[in-house]
């Protein structure tokens, strides 16, 4: 499978080594989780943060904006790099144009779904996307429990993929480990995403090849 290691789970007071472990590692991308109080009840970090990242950072950027009015920053993100942009459906009121804008800037436009947020939302846009990013806990914090729910969620978002000839991916967000990992293959999941269960590993590089070899 794709894994995206999250560096929201990173050693903040240590990120340049530990993108420098990212990029020595099997990891397909980089996630980098953007939020601002306002959609989430978190703040993590932003532009500036991210700018060093993109930096140093040699693999793709996945980045997932947990923030109000998305659209704004497509320029910005274009403008440093990034590969993916996943905006939350719940957040962009204009999903179709935010989309074709996201492209035009360059980059691969993405769609992220809450956990309580219906599939069947993504009937008209989905072969307009390059992924759909399932939410498998409630946006906002690392370290959740994974929703078993979004098993089921995954078999319905694949029918739908397959039915309508879709190259979508589909990316499984939060709450992944060993087991949750398997089950969101078996499921049909292209890739995953891994905070705690990465960066809290004794080898955080054998934990990437682990979910690399699924
Ligand atoms: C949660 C973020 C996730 C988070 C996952 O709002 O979108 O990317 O970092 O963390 P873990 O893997 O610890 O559940
Ligand atoms: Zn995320």
């Amino acid at each position: 499978m794709i894994v995206a290691p999250s560096l929201l789970a990173a050693d903040f007071l240590h990120l340049e080594r530990e993108v420098g472990m990212v990029n020595n590692s099997e990891a397909d991308w980089l996630h980098l989780d953007i939020m601002d109080g306002a959609f989430v009840p978190n703040i993590s970090f932003g532009f500036p943060v991210v700018e060093a990242v993109a930096s140093v950072c040699r693999k793709p950027l996945d980045v997932h904006l947990m923030v109000e009015r998305p659209e704004q920053w497509v320029e910005r993100l274009a403008r440093l790099g990034a590969t993916f942009m996943n905006v939350h459906v719940e957040t962009a009121r204009h999903l179709h144009r935010t989309v074709q804008t996201i492209r035009d800037a360059g980059m691969r436009p993405a769609v992220t779904l809450c956990p309580a947020t219906p599939i069947m939302l993504l009937e008209d846009i989905i072969t307009d996307v390059d992924m759909v990013l399932l939410m498998s806990v409630n946006p906002g914090f690392g370290g959740q429990k994974f929703i078993p729910a979004t098993i089921d969620r995954i078999k319905r978002l694949r029918e739908l993929i397959d039915r309508t000839a879709s190259h979508a991916l589909i990316e499984v967000d939060g709450g992944i480990n060993h087991a949750t990992a398997a089950a969101v293959a078996t499921a049909g999941a292209d890739a995953v995403v891994a905070g705690t269960a990465v960066f809290g590993a004794p080898d955080p590089k054998a934990e990437i090849a682990f979910y690399h070899s699924l």
